[in-house]
């Protein structure tokens, strides 16, 4: 009798422990475990700023600690005619940030992508002068980053400046300016935000030849004597790109430099490609066809958890660089909302997220928790 009490005591305590471990466990978002290694963010789209996805910004408040804007502080928007911006989305995002204690940051001041139709041009649709486009772009900078100086801690000041062999992308800045543009504009962030965080932005990176041209701008950047904290690798991946070993190094070659890596815009496409590449340039486009939509209702297990396998992957290389890592930042919150679904090819269903279209958690989210806290029970670092 005695016995069996004691034995019912026991099963009583033990599945108390375990209960409790478990909601603890449930209760316990991306960003708690992650916070010993580094910012964990989502990029949140107009509407999510405006309120308009209440289950979306749920995600952002239990997951996330930090935000970026997927569009609304893009040039186009920003200033869509000359001296006149519009700033009540940007105003909403950090607004949205401040009330939820979020560290943001800023996208993207110089980028050949997402331009107002007057930037480059005069009233003849003549190509501006060196001096014109270096005092527009001057103007742009101390406007956006002076508005928000203090608040956006950091910004990605200029983005994709680099083709895939390391040469300068022939953009109007580099054809108008010349190499000189990417100096010109860090040179102007840090003017009108000293303690901002300067950023270089870029996708493809893990490729040797674009990475070795980041390293020279890096080294030449500081050579000049000017601010660059980190360099944001954009992460928009495949199940078959990049090569993981070559990321890895790529995370090791910014970090020799000096500066912080930033995974900045990170998402796992399954959907095959007309032809194999690895560009992340949002011009890229391709026509639809049935047979690259594969999987309008839903992913077969066995891509599922491949999916899965690789993620973990990929944070496990995060979690092992969290030295020099210093945010993680996933180009939005669920399925339903990704640009995945129309890009490259517009109209198709994707599952590059953390969330499902219903924003649940997926089981990638309990294994990257998993992940980090067993790393961070062995070694703790805390995060700059
Ligand atoms: C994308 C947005 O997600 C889309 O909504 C928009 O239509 C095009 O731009 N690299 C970048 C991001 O730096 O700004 C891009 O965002 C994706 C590729």
């Amino acid at each position: 009798m005695k016995n069996s009490l004691i034995i019912t005591f026991a099963i009583l305590l033990f599945s108390s422990c375990f209960l409790t471990k478990t909601i603890a466990q449930k209760k316990e978002g991306l960003k708690d475990a992650l916070k010993p290694d580094f910012f964990i963010g989502t990029a949140l789209s107009v509407n999510q700023v405006a309120g308009k996805d209440p289950r979306a910004l749920a995600v952002v408040r239990k997951h996330f600690d930090a935000i970026v804007p997927e569009n609304c502080m893009k040039s186009m928007f920003l200033q869509p005619e000359q001296g006149h911006f519009f700033f009540d989305d940007a105003d909403r995002f950090v607004a949205f940030g401040e009330r939820n204690h979020l560290w943001m940051t800023g996208h993207c001041l110089v980028w050949h992508s997402q331009t107002p139709a007057w930037l480059f041009v005069d009233k003849n649709g003549k190509d501006v002068s060196r001096d014109t486009l270096i005092a527009r772009m001057r103007n742009h900078i101390m406007t956006v980053v002076g508005r928000y100086k203090g608040r956006i801690k950091g910004w990605d000041v200029v983005n994709e400046a680099f083709n895939d062999d390391g040469t300068y992308r022939k953009s109007k800045w580099y054809e108008i300016i010349g190499e000189d543009f990417i100096p010109l504009a860090f040179k102007f962030a840090h003017e009108a935000d000293p303690n901002a965080q300067l950023y270089y932005n870029d996708y493809g990176l893990a490729n040797a030849a674009k990475r070795n041209a980041v390293v020279k701008l890096v080294q030449s950047l500081k050579a000049q004597g000017l601010r660059i904290d980190a360099v944001g690798e954009q992460g928009h991946n495949g199940m078959n790109y990049p090569d993981l070993r070559e990321l890895e190094k790529s995370i090791e070659a910014f970090a020799a430099t000096g500066v912080k890596v930033m995974i900045t815009e990170l998402d796992l496409t399954v959907l095959p490609t007309p032809t194999h590449t690895e560009t992340a340039d949002v011009s890229t486009n391709f026509e639809y066809q049935k047979s690259l939509n594969p999987y309008p209702d839903g992913l077969p297990e066995a891509i599922d958890s491949a999916w899965t396998q690789r993620y973990l992957e990929m944070f496990k290389i995060f979690l092992r660089h969290k030295d020099v890592i210093s945010r993680v930042t996933l180009w939005g919150i669920s399925d339903a909302d990704t640009w995945r679904n129309d890009w490259p090819i517009k109209g198709r269903t994707d599952y590059p997220l953390l969330f499902d279209r219903q924003y649940n958690a997926k089981p990638v989210v309990a294994e990257i928790i998993k992940a980090a806290n067993e790393m961070n029970k062995k070694n703790g670092k805390n995060k700059s």
